[in-house]
C-alpha cells in the first residue's frame, strides 16, 4: 500500500519534526563520511523551500554510560549540516525541556533547530530505545506533522520514529521513499534476470537474506569470508580460511535448497597473514595450502561473475567479495564496482553496510542506481521483513486492500 509522501501533506508554516539518521562516522571530533546527511538534504531543502520550520531529529552511537555522552553529541553534525545548507542550524545541547521548547517556539518559516542526540534518553532506562510512550508523547507535541527520513534507522522502533509516528500524521521523507521504491520493490517484484551478490565475513549475518534471495533472485553469486563456509559444505579444500563450523551443515542446506541457483568462486587471492602487505598468490580451491588463508576473489571468478551479471535486469549487492580495507585485497570488489558501473540497462542497487562503504570509497557513489543508507536496516528489508519504521508511515489511500498485490 502507498505510503504519504511529503507531497501529500501540507507543511507551510508548520512546525514540521523531521528523523533523519544522521548516524555518521565520527574519528577525533571530525565526520569521516558524511553521505548519509547529503543524502537527508532534499527533504531538508524541499520543507525549507515550501517555507516549513524544520526540527531534525536523530540518534548517533549508542550511549550506554555517562563517558559516551560526551563523544557522540550531535554538534558536530549540525555545524556540517549548516555548512552544507549554507544556512545556520540553531542546535540545542538538550532532547527536552525549556531550552529546547524556546528555540522551537521562536522559530519562523525556514528556521532549523536540531536537537541533541535522541539517544542521550537511554541513559536512564533506555526511553528512546524501548520507545517510551511518554517520552513520544513529549516529541510529538513538540511540532504539527511527522516525517520520518531516517531510512537507516527503520529496522528499529523507538520513541523518535515510530513513537511519534503513532501520534502525529507521518510521511515519508523523500530518501525513505527512494529506499523504498529501490530496495522494498525489487524484493517485491524483480525486473528479470534479477542477480545477488552477497559478500561479508559469515554466513551467519546473512542466513535470512540468503534464505529470502534464493526465492526471488535467478542467481545468487556468493563471495568474501562466507564461501569458505559454502565450500567446506561441499568437502572443498579451504586452507586456513575463515569458516564457520556451526553453520556448515546450514550452507549444505541451503545448497541443497538453492538447486544450482548459488555461484561459488572459482579461485582465490591467499596469503599466509591477515594483513595488508602479506604477500599473496592466485588460486583455486585445490591449491590451496594449509597455512594459507583466501582473503578475496580471483580473475577467473571476476571473469565468471562478469558473465553471470551480462545482461541481468536487476542487480542487488550485499556485502564484499573480499578484504577490501587492505589494498591488495580489495581487486575483487573494485572489479565488482566496475562490472555493475558498466552494465547497461540494469537497475543496480547495492544494500548498504560495507559494500555501500567500499563503492563509495571507490568513486561509484555516481555510477548505481540506487545505493542504500541503511546497514542493518537494509538486510532486514532483504530479508522481506517488515521494518517497523515504515510500518508506521501513514498510508496516502485507504483503499482497503493490503500486500504486494495492490496497486493503489
Ligand atoms: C545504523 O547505522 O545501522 C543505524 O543508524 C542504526 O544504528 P543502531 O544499529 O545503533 O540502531
Amino acid at each position: 500500500m502507498k505510503k504519504k509522501t511529503l507531497e501529500d501533506i501540507q507543511v507551510n508554516g508548520k512546525k514540521v519534526l523531521v528523523r533523519v539518521d544522521f548516524n555518521v562516522p565520527v574519528q577525533d571530533g571530525k565526520i569521516t563520511d558524511d553521505n548519509r546527511i547529503i543524502q537527508a538534504l532534499p527533504t531538508i531543502k524541499y520543507l525549507l523551500e515550501e517555507n516549513a520550520k524544520v526540527i531534525l531529529l536523530s540518534h548517533l552511537g549508542r550511549i550506554k554510560k555517562e563517558e559516551d555522552l560526551e563523544n557522540n553529541s550531535l554538534k558536530v553534525v549540525s555545524e556540517r549540516l549548516s555548512e552544507l545548507l549554507d544556512k545556520p542550524v540553531n542546535f540545542v545541547p538538550e532532547t527536552r525541556g525549556e531550552l529546547l521548547e524556546k528555540a522551537i517556539n521562536d522559530m519562523k518559516p525556514k528556521d532549523i533547530v536540531m536537537m541533541e542526540n535522541t539517544r542521550f534518553e537511554d541513559l536512564e532506562g533506555k526511553k528512546e530505545s524501548k520507545n517510551d510512550p511518554d517520552l513520544g508523547k513529549y516529541w510529538a507535541s513538540l511540532g504539527d506533522l511527522f516525517v520520518n527520513d531516517a531510512f537507516g534507522t527503520a529496522h528499529r522502533a523507538h520513541a523518535s520514529n515510530v513513537g511519534i509516528a503513532s501520534r502525529l500524521e507521518t510521511a515519508a521523507g523523500f530518501l525513505m521513499e527512494k529506499e523504498i521504491r529501490y530496495i522494498g520493490s525489487t524484493v517485491e517484484n524483480p525486473e528479470r534476470p534479477f542477480v545477488a551478490i552477497l559478500g561479508g565475513a559469515k554466513v551467519s549475518d546473512k542466513i535470512g537474506v540468503i534464505e529470502n534471495l534464493l526465492k526471488i533472485a535467478d542467481k545468487v553469486l556468493i563471495g568474501g569470508g562466507m564461501t569458505y563456509t559454502f565450500m567446506k559444505a561441499q568437502g572443498l579444500n579451504i586452507g586456513n580460511s575463515i569458516v564457520e563450523l556451526d553453520k556448515v551443515d546450514l550452507a549444505k542446506s541451503l545448497l541443497e535448497q538453492a538447486n544450482g541457483k548459488i555461484i561459488l568462486p572459482l579461485d582465490f587471492a591467499v596469503a599466509e597473514e591477515f594483513s595488508a602487505d602479506s604477500p599473496y598468490r592466485y588460486t583455486d580451491y585445490k591449491g590451496i595450502k594449509d597455512n594459507e588463508e583466501g582473503l578475496d576473489i580471483g580473475p577467473k571468478t571476476i571473469k565468471m561473475f562478469k558473465k553471470e551479471l551480462k545482461g541481468a535486469k536487476t542487480v542487488v549487492w550485499n556485502g564484499p567479495v573480499g578484504v577490501f580495507e587492505f589494498e591488495n585485497f580489495a581487486k575483487g570488489t573494485q572489479a565488482i564496482c566496475e562490472i555493475l558501473a558498466n552494465l547497461e540497462d540494469t537497475r543496480t542497487i547495492i544494500g548498504g553496510g560495507d559494500s555501500a562503504a567500499a563503492a563509495i570509497q571507490m568513486g561509484f557513489k555516481e555510477k548505481f542506481t540506487h545505493i542504500s543508507t541503511g546497514g542493518g536496516a537494509s538486510l532486514q528489508f532483504l530479508e522481506g521483513k517488515e521494518l517497523p519504521g515504515i510500518e508506521s508511515i501513514d498510508h496516502s489511500i485507504d483503499c482497503g486492500c493490503e500486500g504486494s498485490d495492490c496497486e493503489c
